[in-house]
Protein backbone atom coordinates (compact mmCIF):
# COMPACT_ATOMS: atom_id res chain seq x y z
CA UNK A 1 0.00 0.00 0.00
CA UNK A 2 3.04 2.23 0.80
CA UNK A 3 3.69 3.06 -2.78
CA UNK A 4 0.37 3.72 -3.87
CA UNK A 5 -0.95 5.65 -0.65
CA UNK A 6 2.86 8.34 -1.20
CA UNK A 7 3.22 11.13 1.70
CA UNK A 8 3.00 14.69 0.10
CA UNK A 9 4.72 17.30 1.33
CA UNK A 10 1.80 19.62 3.38
CA UNK A 11 4.22 22.71 2.88
CA UNK A 12 4.48 22.62 -1.32
CA UNK A 13 1.39 21.07 -2.08
CA UNK A 14 -1.50 22.75 -3.95
CA UNK A 15 -3.50 24.67 -1.59
CA UNK A 16 -6.83 26.37 -1.46
CA UNK A 17 -6.04 30.31 -1.20
CA UNK A 18 -6.57 31.92 2.32
CA UNK A 19 -5.77 30.63 5.54
CA UNK A 20 -4.90 26.87 6.12
CA UNK A 21 -5.86 25.22 8.73
CA UNK A 22 -2.47 25.08 10.72
CA UNK A 23 -2.34 28.92 10.19
CA UNK A 24 -5.75 29.02 12.22
CA UNK A 25 -5.04 26.83 15.08
CA UNK A 26 -2.19 29.47 15.81
CA UNK A 27 -4.78 31.87 16.80
CA UNK A 28 -6.54 29.73 19.29
CA UNK A 29 -7.01 31.32 22.29
CA UNK A 30 -5.69 27.66 24.05
CA UNK A 31 -2.44 24.95 23.69
CA UNK A 32 -3.65 22.95 20.84
CA UNK A 33 -3.07 19.40 21.46
CA UNK A 34 -1.05 17.55 19.02
CA UNK A 35 -3.06 15.77 17.47
CA UNK A 36 -4.34 18.62 15.53
CA UNK A 37 -1.02 19.36 14.60
CA UNK A 38 -0.58 16.09 12.79
CA UNK A 39 -0.96 16.85 9.03
CA UNK A 40 -1.06 13.45 6.69
CA UNK A 41 -1.45 14.07 2.97
CA UNK A 42 -1.00 11.38 0.65
CA UNK A 43 -0.87 11.30 -3.22
CA UNK A 44 -3.47 8.87 -4.34
CA UNK A 45 -3.64 9.60 -7.72
CA UNK A 46 -5.81 11.44 -10.23
CA UNK A 47 -7.71 8.50 -11.57
CA UNK A 48 -11.42 8.22 -11.79
CA UNK A 49 -12.92 5.52 -10.17
CA UNK A 50 -15.64 3.16 -11.76
CA UNK A 51 -19.38 3.98 -11.84
CA UNK A 52 -19.79 0.43 -11.63
CA UNK A 53 -19.22 0.41 -7.86
CA UNK A 54 -22.28 2.09 -7.28
CA UNK A 55 -24.96 0.63 -9.86
CA UNK A 56 -23.60 -3.13 -10.50
CA UNK A 57 -24.84 -6.06 -8.52
CA UNK A 58 -22.05 -7.95 -9.69
CA UNK A 59 -19.95 -4.86 -7.32
CA UNK A 60 -22.14 -5.44 -4.73
CA UNK A 61 -21.96 -9.16 -4.98
CA UNK A 62 -18.28 -8.85 -4.41
CA UNK A 63 -18.50 -6.26 -1.22
CA UNK A 64 -20.60 -9.08 0.46
CA UNK A 65 -18.18 -11.80 -0.22
CA UNK A 66 -14.72 -10.39 -0.05
CA UNK A 67 -15.45 -7.04 2.48
CA UNK A 68 -18.59 -7.04 4.54
CA UNK A 69 -17.94 -11.23 5.10
CA UNK A 70 -14.26 -10.44 6.35
CA UNK A 71 -13.94 -7.19 7.53
CA UNK A 72 -14.05 -5.92 10.97
CA UNK A 73 -17.07 -3.74 11.78
CA UNK A 74 -19.14 -1.96 14.29
CA UNK A 75 -22.08 -3.35 15.49
CA UNK A 76 -23.16 -1.23 18.16
CA UNK A 77 -22.89 0.06 21.35
CA UNK A 78 -21.68 -1.76 24.82
CA UNK A 79 -24.56 -0.06 26.50
CA UNK A 80 -27.16 -1.25 24.34
CA UNK A 81 -26.42 -4.59 25.75
CA UNK A 82 -25.18 -3.96 29.91
CA UNK A 83 -26.96 -6.91 31.32
CA UNK A 84 -26.01 -10.69 30.78
CA UNK A 85 -28.68 -11.99 28.50
CA UNK A 86 -28.77 -8.76 26.54
CA UNK A 87 -28.93 -9.42 22.67
CA UNK A 88 -28.21 -7.01 19.72
CA UNK A 89 -29.07 -8.00 16.21
CA UNK A 90 -27.12 -6.75 13.63
CA UNK A 91 -27.21 -7.39 9.84
CA UNK A 92 -25.21 -6.54 6.87
CA UNK A 93 -26.05 -6.89 3.38
CA UNK A 94 -28.51 -9.52 3.94
CA UNK A 95 -26.51 -11.41 6.98
CA UNK A 96 -27.58 -11.35 10.24
CA UNK A 97 -25.32 -11.38 13.60
CA UNK A 98 -26.34 -11.95 17.10
CA UNK A 99 -24.61 -9.89 19.45
CA UNK A 100 -24.57 -11.12 23.24
CA UNK A 101 -23.69 -10.24 26.80
CA UNK A 102 -22.89 -13.35 28.35
CA UNK A 103 -23.64 -14.45 32.13
CA UNK A 104 -20.10 -13.42 33.17
CA UNK A 105 -20.54 -10.18 30.98
CA UNK A 106 -18.09 -10.74 28.18
CA UNK A 107 -19.49 -9.94 25.02
CA UNK A 108 -20.40 -12.92 22.20
CA UNK A 109 -21.30 -12.58 18.52
CA UNK A 110 -22.81 -15.46 16.92
CA UNK A 111 -24.47 -16.13 12.81
CA UNK A 112 -27.92 -15.41 13.91
CA UNK A 113 -29.04 -18.82 12.75
CA UNK A 114 -30.69 -21.85 14.63
CA UNK A 115 -28.18 -24.76 13.81
CA UNK A 116 -30.75 -27.09 13.53
CA UNK A 117 -32.67 -26.05 10.45
CA UNK A 118 -31.60 -22.25 10.56
CA UNK A 119 -34.35 -20.09 10.95
CA UNK A 120 -33.19 -16.61 12.70
CA UNK A 121 -32.94 -17.14 16.43
CA UNK A 122 -33.89 -13.43 17.27
CA UNK A 123 -35.56 -11.18 15.75
CA UNK A 124 -35.66 -8.47 17.89
CA UNK A 125 -33.42 -6.85 20.66
CA UNK A 126 -33.74 -8.05 23.50
CA UNK A 127 -32.77 -9.87 27.37
CA UNK A 128 -33.21 -13.86 27.51
CA UNK A 129 -31.72 -16.02 30.04
CA UNK A 130 -30.78 -18.46 26.66
CA UNK A 131 -31.21 -18.10 23.01
CA UNK A 132 -34.34 -20.68 22.17
CA UNK A 133 -35.31 -20.90 18.52
CA UNK A 134 -38.59 -20.24 18.24
CA UNK A 135 -39.18 -22.72 15.64
CA UNK A 136 -38.72 -26.36 16.97
CA UNK A 137 -37.20 -25.07 20.21
CA UNK A 138 -33.63 -25.95 19.90
CA UNK A 139 -31.94 -23.87 23.01
CA UNK A 140 -28.12 -22.42 23.75
CA UNK A 141 -27.02 -20.30 26.62
CA UNK A 142 -25.26 -17.39 26.40
CA UNK A 143 -22.12 -18.98 26.17
CA UNK A 144 -23.40 -20.74 23.01
CA UNK A 145 -23.29 -23.85 24.61
CA UNK A 146 -26.07 -26.67 23.25
CA UNK A 147 -28.89 -26.96 26.42
CA UNK A 148 -31.89 -28.19 25.21
CA UNK A 149 -33.27 -29.84 22.26
CA UNK A 150 -37.13 -31.73 22.22
CA UNK A 151 -37.25 -35.05 22.05
CA UNK A 152 -33.38 -35.15 21.86
CA UNK A 153 -33.93 -39.40 21.82
CA UNK A 154 -34.45 -38.52 18.07
CA UNK A 155 -31.02 -36.49 17.14
CA UNK A 156 -28.32 -39.67 17.64
CA UNK A 157 -26.52 -37.72 15.33
CA UNK A 158 -26.24 -34.73 17.40
CA UNK A 159 -23.14 -34.58 19.82
CA UNK A 160 -23.54 -31.94 22.40
CA UNK A 161 -20.18 -30.77 22.83
CA UNK A 162 -19.98 -30.13 19.36
CA UNK A 163 -23.32 -28.82 18.90
CA UNK A 164 -22.09 -24.84 20.06
CA UNK A 165 -23.10 -21.98 17.90
CA UNK A 166 -19.73 -20.90 16.25
CA UNK A 167 -18.76 -18.04 17.91
CA UNK A 168 -17.24 -14.86 15.69
CA UNK A 169 -14.35 -12.44 16.45
CA UNK A 170 -15.63 -9.74 18.74
CA UNK A 171 -13.94 -6.77 20.01
CA UNK A 172 -14.51 -3.21 21.63
CA UNK A 173 -13.41 0.52 21.37
CA UNK A 174 -14.58 3.27 22.49
CA UNK A 175 -17.51 2.21 23.67
CA UNK A 176 -18.51 0.65 20.46
CA UNK A 177 -18.65 -3.27 19.92
CA UNK A 178 -17.23 -4.49 17.09
CA UNK A 179 -17.25 -7.71 15.26
CA UNK A 180 -15.84 -10.02 12.57
CA UNK A 181 -17.69 -12.60 10.56
CA UNK A 182 -14.27 -14.21 9.51
CA UNK A 183 -13.15 -16.10 12.36
CA UNK A 184 -10.05 -16.22 10.83
CA UNK A 185 -9.90 -12.23 10.51
CA UNK A 186 -6.55 -10.28 11.05
CA UNK A 187 -6.16 -8.72 14.57
CA UNK A 188 -8.54 -6.02 15.57
CA UNK A 189 -5.84 -4.23 17.37
CA UNK A 190 -4.24 -3.78 13.49
CA UNK A 191 -7.34 -2.66 12.80
CA UNK A 192 -8.13 0.13 15.15
CA UNK A 193 -4.66 1.46 15.70
CA UNK A 194 -4.70 4.13 13.46
CA UNK A 195 -7.97 5.73 14.64
CA UNK A 196 -7.36 4.88 18.50
CA UNK A 197 -3.55 6.77 18.20
CA UNK A 198 -6.03 9.59 17.26
CA UNK A 199 -8.73 9.61 19.66
CA UNK A 200 -6.65 9.67 22.91
CA UNK A 201 -8.07 12.64 24.12
CA UNK A 202 -11.38 11.96 23.13
CA UNK A 203 -12.70 8.88 24.95
CA UNK A 204 -16.03 8.13 23.22
CA UNK A 205 -16.42 5.46 26.55
CA UNK A 206 -17.18 7.79 28.74
CA UNK A 207 -20.11 9.19 26.63
CA UNK A 208 -23.59 7.70 26.65
CA UNK A 209 -26.15 7.63 23.26
CA UNK A 210 -28.06 9.92 23.35
CA UNK A 211 -29.57 10.04 20.08
CA UNK A 212 -30.23 7.47 17.45
CA UNK A 213 -31.67 7.83 14.06
CA UNK A 214 -32.19 5.71 11.30
CA UNK A 215 -33.44 5.76 7.62
CA UNK A 216 -33.34 3.86 4.68
CA UNK A 217 -31.84 5.92 1.99
CA UNK A 218 -32.57 5.29 -1.73
CA UNK A 219 -28.56 5.14 -3.23
CA UNK A 220 -25.81 2.71 -2.82
CA UNK A 221 -24.43 3.12 0.91
CA UNK A 222 -21.02 4.69 -0.55
CA UNK A 223 -23.12 7.53 -2.05
CA UNK A 224 -24.45 8.82 1.38
CA UNK A 225 -21.36 8.01 3.04
CA UNK A 226 -19.37 9.97 0.48
CA UNK A 227 -21.47 12.84 0.86
CA UNK A 228 -20.43 13.23 4.31
CA UNK A 229 -16.39 12.99 3.36
CA UNK A 230 -15.66 16.01 2.04
CA UNK A 231 -16.42 19.94 2.74
CA UNK A 232 -15.97 20.21 -1.23
CA UNK A 233 -19.89 19.83 -1.55
CA UNK A 234 -20.90 22.70 0.57
CA UNK A 235 -20.58 25.82 -1.63
CA UNK A 236 -23.02 23.77 -4.27
CA UNK A 237 -25.32 22.20 -1.27
CA UNK A 238 -25.10 23.96 1.72
CA UNK A 239 -24.08 27.66 0.80
CA UNK A 240 -26.31 29.46 3.65
CA UNK A 241 -23.42 27.79 6.30
CA UNK A 242 -20.56 29.41 3.85
CA UNK A 243 -20.34 32.63 5.85
CA UNK A 244 -19.23 30.49 8.68
CA UNK A 245 -17.65 27.63 7.46
CA UNK A 246 -13.90 27.39 5.72
CA UNK A 247 -15.10 24.88 3.42
CA UNK A 248 -11.94 24.62 0.90
CA UNK A 249 -9.45 25.62 4.31
CA UNK A 250 -10.30 21.66 5.33
CA UNK A 251 -7.45 20.00 5.87
CA UNK A 252 -7.64 16.28 4.84
CA UNK A 253 -5.35 13.64 6.45
CA UNK A 254 -4.83 10.18 5.34
CA UNK A 255 -3.56 7.05 7.50
CA UNK A 256 -3.96 3.21 6.12
CA UNK A 257 -7.18 2.47 8.08
CA UNK A 258 -8.55 5.77 9.06
CA UNK A 259 -8.87 9.46 7.43
CA UNK A 260 -10.17 12.30 8.77
CA UNK A 261 -11.01 15.74 7.33
CA UNK A 262 -10.93 18.44 9.86
CA UNK A 263 -13.12 21.72 8.20
CA UNK A 264 -13.09 25.25 10.33
CA UNK A 265 -15.68 26.42 12.16
CA UNK A 266 -16.02 30.97 12.02
CA UNK A 267 -13.80 31.23 9.47
CA UNK A 268 -15.59 32.23 6.06
CA UNK A 269 -15.54 30.20 2.86
CA UNK A 270 -12.75 31.81 0.71
CA UNK A 271 -15.12 30.82 -2.58
CA UNK A 272 -16.86 33.71 -1.08
CA UNK A 273 -14.64 36.19 -2.33
CA UNK A 274 -15.62 39.04 -0.51
CA UNK A 275 -15.39 40.05 3.59
CA UNK A 276 -17.70 38.69 5.64
CA UNK A 277 -18.89 40.63 9.29
CA UNK A 278 -18.27 38.82 12.10
CA UNK A 279 -21.79 39.62 12.42
CA UNK A 280 -22.82 37.79 9.58
CA UNK A 281 -20.48 35.26 10.45
CA UNK A 282 -22.53 34.08 14.05
CA UNK A 283 -25.78 34.28 12.29
CA UNK A 284 -25.09 31.97 9.48
CA UNK A 285 -23.38 29.79 11.48
CA UNK A 286 -25.82 30.18 14.48
CA UNK A 287 -29.41 29.99 12.27
CA UNK A 288 -30.06 33.19 13.49
CA UNK A 289 -33.06 34.82 11.13
CA UNK A 290 -32.23 38.52 9.79
CA UNK A 291 -35.14 40.02 11.94
CA UNK A 292 -33.32 39.06 15.16
CA UNK A 293 -30.09 40.32 16.93
CA UNK A 294 -26.46 38.71 17.35
CA UNK A 295 -25.17 38.08 20.62
CA UNK A 296 -22.62 40.89 21.70
CA UNK A 297 -19.00 39.84 21.49
CA UNK A 298 -17.06 41.08 24.38
CA UNK A 299 -14.06 43.18 23.39
CA UNK A 300 -11.48 41.08 21.06
CA UNK A 301 -12.99 38.19 21.43
CA UNK A 302 -13.15 36.70 18.18
CA UNK A 303 -16.68 34.70 17.18
CA UNK A 304 -14.80 31.86 17.10
CA UNK A 305 -13.23 32.01 20.73
CA UNK A 306 -16.83 33.14 22.07
CA UNK A 307 -18.26 30.48 20.71
CA UNK A 308 -15.92 27.93 21.98
CA UNK A 309 -15.92 29.30 25.65
CA UNK A 310 -20.33 29.31 25.39
CA UNK A 311 -19.85 25.50 24.00
CA UNK A 312 -17.23 25.20 27.24
CA UNK A 313 -19.75 26.65 29.73
CA UNK A 314 -22.85 24.45 28.18
CA UNK A 315 -21.18 21.45 28.38
CA UNK A 316 -19.59 22.03 31.69
CA UNK A 317 -22.75 20.43 34.19
CA UNK A 318 -22.45 17.09 32.46
CA UNK A 319 -18.79 16.89 31.10
CA UNK A 320 -16.65 18.49 33.97
CA UNK A 321 -13.64 20.89 33.85
CA UNK A 322 -12.11 18.90 31.61
CA UNK A 323 -13.47 21.65 28.87
CA UNK A 324 -10.81 23.69 30.36
CA UNK A 325 -8.51 20.99 28.77
CA UNK A 326 -10.24 21.67 25.18
CA UNK A 327 -8.78 24.18 22.71
CA UNK A 328 -11.19 26.96 20.55
CA UNK A 329 -10.78 23.99 17.29
CA UNK A 330 -11.75 21.13 19.74
CA UNK A 331 -15.01 23.00 20.44
CA UNK A 332 -16.03 24.40 17.47
CA UNK A 333 -14.47 22.58 14.58
CA UNK A 334 -16.12 19.64 12.61
CA UNK A 335 -13.19 16.37 12.98
CA UNK A 336 -15.02 14.25 10.67
CA UNK A 337 -13.15 10.63 11.12
CA UNK A 338 -13.68 7.68 9.00
CA UNK A 339 -12.69 4.56 9.76
CA UNK A 340 -12.91 1.60 6.87
CA UNK A 341 -14.84 0.72 5.72
CA UNK A 342 -17.75 2.58 7.20
CA UNK A 343 -17.85 3.88 10.90
CA UNK A 344 -17.64 7.57 11.08
CA UNK A 345 -16.69 9.00 14.83
CA UNK A 346 -16.44 12.96 15.17
CA UNK A 347 -13.59 14.11 17.15
CA UNK A 348 -13.05 16.52 19.78
CA UNK A 349 -15.77 17.46 21.85
CA UNK A 350 -18.42 17.07 19.13
CA UNK A 351 -21.24 13.97 19.60
CA UNK A 352 -21.69 12.77 16.13
CA UNK A 353 -21.18 9.04 15.02
CA UNK A 354 -21.94 8.15 11.54
CA UNK A 355 -22.50 4.62 10.21
CA UNK A 356 -23.57 3.76 6.90
CA UNK A 357 -24.47 0.08 5.62
CA UNK A 358 -26.57 -1.66 2.35
CA UNK A 359 -30.03 -2.34 3.01
CA UNK A 360 -29.99 -6.21 3.11
CA UNK A 361 -28.86 -7.03 -0.29
CA UNK A 362 -29.81 -4.11 -2.19
CA UNK A 363 -26.79 -2.38 -3.53
CA UNK A 364 -29.51 0.90 -4.49
CA UNK A 365 -30.54 1.61 -1.11
CA UNK A 366 -28.96 1.86 2.16
CA UNK A 367 -29.06 2.71 5.78
CA UNK A 368 -28.03 5.87 7.23
CA UNK A 369 -27.63 6.42 10.58
CA UNK A 370 -26.61 9.29 12.99
CA UNK A 371 -25.90 9.02 16.96
CA UNK A 372 -25.23 11.42 19.29
CA UNK A 373 -23.00 10.77 22.16
CA UNK A 374 -23.36 12.87 25.30
CA UNK A 375 -21.17 13.20 28.96
CA UNK A 376 -23.31 12.51 31.55
CA UNK A 377 -22.73 12.93 35.79
CA UNK A 378 -23.33 9.80 37.97
CA UNK A 379 -24.87 6.77 36.98
CA UNK A 380 -24.95 6.46 33.12
CA UNK A 381 -28.57 7.33 31.20
CA UNK A 382 -30.14 4.16 29.27
CA UNK A 383 -28.91 4.58 25.51
CA UNK A 384 -31.45 5.98 23.07
CA UNK A 385 -33.88 3.17 20.88
CA UNK A 386 -32.98 3.75 17.11
CA UNK A 387 -36.19 5.82 15.66
CA UNK A 388 -36.54 4.97 12.00
CA UNK A 389 -37.65 7.83 10.07
CA UNK A 390 -39.90 6.82 6.94
CA UNK A 391 -38.99 7.89 3.40
CA UNK A 392 -41.34 11.02 3.98
CA UNK A 393 -39.88 12.06 7.21
CA UNK A 394 -37.01 14.80 7.23
CA UNK A 395 -33.92 14.67 9.06
CA UNK A 396 -34.95 17.59 10.29
CA UNK A 397 -37.80 15.70 12.15
CA UNK A 398 -35.39 14.53 14.95
CA UNK A 399 -32.00 16.30 14.19
CA UNK A 400 -32.74 19.66 14.20
CA UNK A 401 -30.30 22.25 12.65
CA UNK A 402 -27.82 19.57 11.86
CA UNK A 403 -31.32 17.61 10.17
CA UNK A 404 -31.56 20.51 8.12
CA UNK A 405 -27.92 20.16 6.66
CA UNK A 406 -28.99 16.73 6.36
CA UNK A 407 -31.86 17.18 4.26
CA UNK A 408 -30.00 18.81 1.94
CA UNK A 409 -27.44 15.92 1.48
CA UNK A 410 -29.91 13.80 1.19
CA UNK A 411 -31.87 15.19 -1.20
CA UNK A 412 -28.78 15.10 -3.58
CA UNK A 413 -28.17 11.00 -3.14
CA UNK A 414 -31.06 9.07 -4.86
CA UNK A 415 -30.12 11.92 -7.80
CA UNK A 416 -26.75 11.04 -7.64
CA UNK A 417 -27.58 6.95 -8.07
CA UNK A 418 -30.09 7.62 -10.98
CA UNK A 419 -27.50 10.13 -12.91
CA UNK A 420 -24.58 7.35 -12.69
CA UNK A 421 -26.75 4.74 -13.69
CA UNK A 422 -27.47 7.26 -16.57
CA UNK A 423 -24.33 8.39 -17.24
CA UNK A 424 -22.23 8.16 -20.39
CA UNK A 425 -18.95 8.52 -18.38
CA UNK A 426 -17.12 4.98 -17.29
CA UNK A 427 -15.85 6.78 -14.18
CA UNK A 428 -16.94 9.54 -11.38
CA UNK A 429 -14.04 12.36 -11.46
CA UNK A 430 -12.19 13.48 -7.73
CA UNK A 431 -10.14 16.03 -6.52
CA UNK A 432 -6.80 15.22 -5.62
CA UNK A 433 -6.60 16.72 -2.04
CA UNK A 434 -10.08 18.02 -1.15
CA UNK A 435 -11.75 14.80 -2.23
CA UNK A 436 -8.82 12.40 -0.94
CA UNK A 437 -10.75 10.82 1.67
CA UNK A 438 -13.40 9.70 -0.88
CA UNK A 439 -10.19 8.34 -2.83
CA UNK A 440 -8.74 6.43 0.27
CA UNK A 441 -12.44 4.63 1.01
CA UNK A 442 -12.38 3.15 -3.02
CA UNK A 443 -8.58 2.76 -2.60
CA UNK A 444 -9.02 0.66 0.40
CA UNK A 445 -11.93 -0.90 -0.59
CA UNK A 446 -10.53 -2.12 -4.30
CA UNK A 447 -7.96 -3.40 -2.07
CA UNK A 448 -10.21 -5.89 -0.47
CA UNK A 449 -12.24 -6.70 -3.41
CA UNK A 450 -9.17 -7.56 -5.57
CA UNK A 451 -7.58 -9.25 -2.98
FE1 LIG B 1 -23.20 18.07 3.53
Amino acid sequence: MAESMKHIDPDTMPRSPGITYQQLLDTDSKPVPDVLRLQSPRDLGTHDYAAERYTSKEWHDKEVARLWRRVWQMACREEDIPQPGDHHRYDIAGISFLIVRAGDGAIKAYPNACLHRGRLLKEHDGRANELRCPFHGFCWNLEGELVDVPARWDFPQIITSEFSLPAIPVATWGGFVFINPDQKCAPFEDFIADLADQFDRWDLSKLYKQVHVAKIMPCNWKIAQEAFCEAYHVNGTHPQILKSLGDVNSQVDVWDNCARVITPSYTPSPLLGYEVSDEDMMRSLMDIPEDQPVPELPDGTSPRAWSAMNTREMLRPDAGDIVDEYCDAEMVDNLDYTLFPNFHPWGAFNRIVYRFRPNGDDHRSCIFECMMLAPFQGERPPPAEVTWLQADEPWSSALGFLGKVFDQDAFNMPKVQLGLESTYKPGITLSAYQESKVRWLHHRLGEWLDD
